[in-house]
């Protein structure tokens, strides 16, 4: 290293970026020592880092500097911040400058890092709440305090049971929706902080925290119940204000807070909220309000040892969708054109005492009327009591639906209706566009699926009685979701979670957070289920592929060992799995409607599988964190479990599109049978035209299993067929997002009922039907790799090494994509030109590398910027023209 070179006035590279693992706007922060990540670019091509060096300093001017590390090499992602952990409260900047061939980079901007509290014990108060019970009015809390001269800062560390909303002064803290998000509250209860000290004044302040419901008592899962994780909801609060002098006043939740109830008269989840202005108390969270018929605060019980600061980025508002409005014989039908997770805002003329009524669907049936059996017991309706005469804003709390539709039934005038599509906050990282538009349809629907299907936690569906956190459809999904958006915080917490629900065999729960330790028919067993429980490795391995991370894996390792010696513990002597209910390829289209476990392939064949892909992952992250003793022990299992399973289930294997795709794609069969399964399915696929018959563990493999074993024309006849099961049949029918089941709307219009031949408590049998379940969009990952053609790989991962494989197809004469990746900005876009040629441009990042994998035939010939070069070569970042002559293109029909 040669430190002492000073930087030159212009350097060649810079860092464009330096982040943490955590999300940028969050602030209360783990105490732990970051990990940082940083971008860098150069308009000279060839250098790359050699050494880097990190400071950490008190202040932003890097004035006192705590710390400095330098590190030899060209690591970019997650090194440990120099200065070790922080202190609660501590604030640190770390900035970062890296060497290369010619010379140092300037620093990057600083990076603020803010550290919360160590520990939940830090919170001098008590947890308060009143005596209200599920479904009673929202609590109202509040108090007044006085601020005096000099405040330097204030902050606000808030959590509680139920969901909060705060105000300070009546202004609201922060737009987030239904905090502290979901977790399982018994174990890991998250705290968020704000900085509030714009929100304050001298002399006498007020706040004010409303709080509802939500998952803690609010009714939750398909059997009609509530009170889930207690009784009674509360809130924990501490609001610090720093004076410049130093001092340092408190302000805790305690007995001296005042409750009440306002407006909000009822607020469910899954049912809507009730609003009646007529209970408003107009000042509650303002200073001066007469609180004089308020009652004390009740002190509640809250395990402070659960707390822990909130890592990933909160529910908030991502879109607004101004709706088209519809006058009907009885009501006003309105349309946002986009099926969302949120509700509407209702602009409404009207007098006092009129009511307002909001119910919502995601599909109409004949006549405008809204399909609303979809939702099951979830009422998701909104309603309001206006107190005065003229204009309202309305807006429902602490609910949220899933809908397209909704119709309101009043006699108020309808101004306007905006529907509000609300999300955890994740940032976009990839845009995909090609020359089909129903195949960018398909994309933008995967989208809005993830958006829709990330709140708070993973979600199956965001409209009917259950909402929850499905571990299968998240394995299903991870590696689109990872593909589309920066979901590494969301997934970080979620995984939390899905660690502290595994049983104490090491099973893991079919939902986390776990609200379904009864099953809901007798048979049915919830823990550890094949495709569901794999979550807990599939999920981690994918975020490393995705983004590079090593810190998912250290972090899920004994999860993922756990869950691997629970699946090794319940073998038989036959040295498998034992045969008992399991979801199967769920939703196989040839399964029994109302059966969709029943799945074709053999649910053991998939156990087994299934068992073997989670020891096979195991062994690599054992490898990977270091620990080569742990690595051999899972590769035996994997490989002896295979090398059985191939002998004793080959057939199976072979006689479903499923056994097939799973085979290819675990590497069950050994290598020289590899392309023999490969032929078998894509004649599968070839005799049904494209058909999908694959469910939800199939669905997400067929098309990899396809392409990647020399069979990419049968992969686009599934991609591009048009005809009832398939992709695009669910855009030609309008969908604007993935549905549940493939034939959700048929080929006559109507709407399948999705009965199901299970039953509830109650004795119901429960139709299942969804048109927001995220699970077949899988097939985006596969859109990416190979349509526009930007493959991460796990050998070099985090698109430190991309395959660049496009695989033009016939009617697609252009595609392109582009990926924010851990190096910044990935790029393709590809075109067939009048020549026949395909004609590549290419970005690739600094500290990044493409490796050309081009669609070329005999006769091919590669030119890059317009120099010859072979196939299956590698380029370091740069922007480039490539140009491949005589390519193969996929013919398909
Ligand atoms: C959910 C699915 C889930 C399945 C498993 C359904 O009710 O919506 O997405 O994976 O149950 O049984």
């Amino acid at each position: 290293m040669s430190s002492s070179t000073a930087a030159p006035t212009q350097p060649v590279v810079n860092v464009v970026s330096l982040n943490s693992q955590h999300p940028d706007h969050l602030i209360g922060l783990p105490c732990d020592s970051p990990l940082l990540s940083w971008k860098l670019a150069s308009l000279q091509n060839g250098l790359h880092q050699i050494c880097a060096e990190l400071e950490a300093a008190s202040d932003p001017s890097f004035n006192q500097i705590l710390a400095t590390t330098s590190l030899q090499g060209d690591a970019q992602l997650e090194v440990k911040a120099p200065g070790g952990d922080l202190d609660s409260r501590e604030v640190r900047w770390y900035r970062v400058r890296v060497e290369t061939a010619s010379g140092w980079s300037g620093y990057s901007e600083s990076l603020r890092y803010e550290a919360g509290l160590v520990s939940g014990e830090e919170l001098l108060g008590e947890a308060i709440g009143d005596d209200s019970v599920h479904s009673d009015p929202a609590t109202l809390l509040r108090k007044e305090f006085t601020v005096s001269k000099n405040l330097a800062m204030a902050r606000l560390f808030i959590t509680g049971h139920g969901v909060y909303e705060s105000t300070i002064n009546g202004s609201e803290v922060a737009g987030e929706f239904l905090n502290p998000g979901w977790t399982p509250y018994d174990q890991r209860l998250t705290l968020a902080t704000f900085d509030v000290s714009n929100l304050m004044r001298e002399g006498v302040n007020a706040i004010g925290v409303t709080l509802g419901d939500g998952w803690y008592r609010g009714k939750l899962g398909f059997e009609n119940e509530f009170d889930h994780f207690g009784t009674k909801t509360s809130l924990l609060m501490q609001l610090e204000l720093t004076y410049a002098d130093g001092n340092v006043e408190r302000v805790v939740s305690d007995g001296s807070f005042k409750v009440s109830q306002g407006e909000l008269r009822f607020g469910d989840i899954y049912d809507g909220s009730s609003i009646d202005y007529n209970f408003a108390q107009p000042g509650w969270d303002s200073p001066g309000f007469d609180e004089s018929n308020w009652s004390g605060a009740t002190i509640r019980k809250l395990d402070k040892s659960k707390i822990q600061p909130r890592i990933a980025g909160p529910i908030v508002k991502i879109h607004e969708f101004p709706m088209t409005l519809t006058e009907q014989s009885d009501r006003v039908l309105l349309d946002s054109g986009q099926n969302i997770s949120g509700w509407v805002r209702l602009v409404v003329d009207g007098k006092k005492g009129q009511k307002i009524t909001v119910r919502h669907s995601e599909v109409l049936e004949a006549g405008n009327n809204l399909h609303t059996a979809a939702l099951r017991t979830a009422k998701a309706v909104d309603t309001y009591v206006l107190h005065r005469d003229g204009r309202h804003t309305l807006e429902p709390r602490f609910t949220f639906h899933g809908f397209q539709f909704a119709d309101v039934v009043t006699e108020a005038a309808i101004v306007s209706g905006v529907g509000i599509a609300i999300s955890s906050d994740t940032v976009r990282r990839a845009t995909f566009s090609s020359s089909d538009v129903r195949l960018n349809r398909l994309h933008e629907n995967v989208v809005w699926s993830q958006r829709d299907n990330f709140v708070g936690v993973p979600t199956d569906c965001p409209q009917r009685d259950e909402r929850l956190g499905w571990t299968g459809d998240a394995q299903a999904f991870a590696s689109t979701a990872n593909t589309l958006v920066d979901a590494q915080s969301f997934w970080r917490s979620w995984l939390i979670d899905l660690d502290l629900e595994q049983d104490e065999n090491g099973d893991v729960a079919a939902v986390v957070p776990n609200i379904l330790k009864d099953p809901p028919s007798s048979d049915w067993i919830m823990m550890g289920r094949a495709g569901w429980a794999d979550a807990a490795t599939i999920v981690p391995y994918s975020i490393y592929e995705s983004y590079g991370s090593q810190q998912i894996l250290r972090q899920q390792l004994q999860s993922m060992r756990r869950w691997t010696w629970a699946l090794d513990g319940r073998r038989g002597e036959n040295k498998f799995l034992p045969t008992q209910f399991q979801f199967g390829d769920w939703c196989d289209p040839d399964a029994p409607g109302d059966q969709p476990w029943l799945s074709k392939v053999s649910a053991d064949f998939v156990a087994n599988c299934f068992f073997a892909h989670t020891a096979e992952l195991t062994s690599k992250v054992e490898s990977l964190v270091g620990s080569e003793d742990g690595a051999e022990v899972f590769a035996q299992m994997a490989k002896r479990l295979k090398s059985d399973i191939w002998e004793q289930m080959g057939e199976e294997a072979l006689s479903t599109s499923a056994g097939c795709s799973i085979t290819l794609e675990f590497a069950i069969c050994p290598e020289s049978e590899r392309a023999h399964v490969a032929k078998v399915l894509s004649e599968m696929v070839r005799k049904d035209r494209g058909k999908i018959t694959t469910g939800f563990l199939g669905t997400p493999l067929i098309l990899h299993a396809l392409s990647k074993n020399g069979h990419p024309e049968e992969a686009y006849l599934m991609l591009m067929r048009r005809e009832i099961l398939s992709w695009l049949y669910q855009v030609d029918s309008g969908a604007t997002t993935i549905w549940e089941r493939w034939d959700a709307i048929r080929a006559d219009g109507s709407i399948n009922s999705g009965e199901m031949a299970t039953e509830n408590a109650s004795g119901e049998s429960p139709s299942m039907i969804s048109f927001n379940h995220y699970a077949y969009g899988a097939v985006v990952d596969w859109m990416y790799r190979n349509v526009a053609g930007l493959a991460p790989t796990d050998i070099d991962p985090g698109y430190r090494t991309t395959i660049v494989a496009p695989k033009p197809a016939e009617g697609i004469s252009f595609a392109s994509a582009e990926v924010e990746t851990p190096f910044g900005r990935l790029a393709i876009s590809w075109r067939i030109n009048k020549t026949g040629d395909l004609a590549v441009n290419l970005e690739v990042p600094f500290g990044a590398t493409a490796k050309l994998e081009l669609p070329v035939t005999n006769s091919s010939q590669i030119h890059l910027n317009g120099k010859k070069l072979s196939n299956g070569e590698s380029i370091s970042y740069g922007v480039y023209t490539i140009l491949v002559s005589n390519p193969r293109i996929v013919e398909y029909t």
